[in-house]
């Protein structure tokens, strides 16, 4: 799929992975549709770059918020006549906790679902329904592609950390279902890749304390350093212009596989 003149949907687009891939493939002609809560970072970078990006405030767990965003992005597609290209569920949230806490207390589920809601269902949501808009595509020569689907699940897919059951379960679902929905979607000419970043910085990840960033960093391979949003935009780029890329999700990790301590 080419870039220039397509438009991509990029669900939490406001900011980290999401929104590197946001200047990314802007940088690269593309036309990107922002759809993310934080409306404050989202009007900063529609500011930044220009008239190719439109911000949608959305929560990707309120169906009509997401519909509401991609039948804004159907209009503004009418008006640009750049062709949407892509889907991206980038928006995602890790709460970390075990099961039951040391006072023998089960973790209350309003904290498994938050996780699940906003990383799983939020992501097969916005694909359900931005997918029409991909499938009413006209073909591209030679083979016939209509568009692609990016998604992200984490080296938690493989190998979570303790009290990460939920993050875990979320992401190894979303790796779980890619060769599955590559396969319904293979007859519309439509492919569905997923990559799984490992330690990368991001607001989420600034969040930890210096202890568990230091102890991360101990774990990594090659290179010896977090991963960046220019080096995971870089990946998405290469999954969007190479066909052959399809129903596979991508460790983008260094070689690092994580511990079960830190
Ligand atoms: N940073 C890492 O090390 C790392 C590693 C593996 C996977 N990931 C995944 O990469 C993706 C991006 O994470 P990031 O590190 O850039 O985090 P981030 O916190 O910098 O960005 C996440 C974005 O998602 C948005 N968001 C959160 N909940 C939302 C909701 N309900 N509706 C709409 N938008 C919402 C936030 O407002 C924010 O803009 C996530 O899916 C995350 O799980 C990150």
């Amino acid at each position: 799929m080419h870039i220039k003149d397509r438009t991509f949907i990029i669900s939490g687009g406001a900011s980290g992975l999401g929104l590197a891939t946001v200047r990314d493939l802007h940088s690269h002609g593309g036309y990107v549709a922002i759809l993310d809560l934080n409306a404050e970072n989202g009007a900063k970078v529609v500011s930044e770059l220009g008239p190719r990006v439109m911000f949608f405030e959305v929560d990707v767990t309120s169906t009509p918020t997401i519909e509401a965003a991609v039948a804004g992005t159907a209009v503004w597609i009418k008006e640009t006549n750049a062709a949407l290209g892509g889907i991206i569920p980038a928006a995602g949230v890790g709460m970390p906790g075990k099961l039951i806490d040391r006072h023998n207390e089960p973790i209350p589920i309003e904290r498994l679902d938050f996780v699940i809601n906003i990383n799983l269902r939020g992501t097969l949501d916005l694909i359900r329904l931005a997918l029409p808009l991909l499938s009413t595509n006209t073909p591209t020569k030679p083979d016939g592609e209509r568009g692609v689907i990016v998604m992200v699940s984490s080296s938690a897919a493989f190998d979570g950390q303790p009290g990460q059951v939920a993050y875990a379960a979320s992401k190894g679902a979303v790796r779980s279902l890619t060769l599955p929905l590559a396969r319904d979607l293979a007859p519309l000419g439509i492919r569905a890749m997923t990559i799984a970043p490992s330690y990368f910085e991001s607001n989420m990840t600034a969040q930890m304390s210096d202890k568990v960033r230091a102890s991360l960093e101990r774990v990594l391979e090659f290179p010896k350093r977090p991963g960046k949003g220019d080096d995971f935009a870089l990946m998405v780029r290469q999954i969007i212009e190479n066909v052959m890329m399809n129903g596979e999700t991508i460790r983008l990790d260094g070689a690092t596989r994580m511990p079960s301590k830190l």
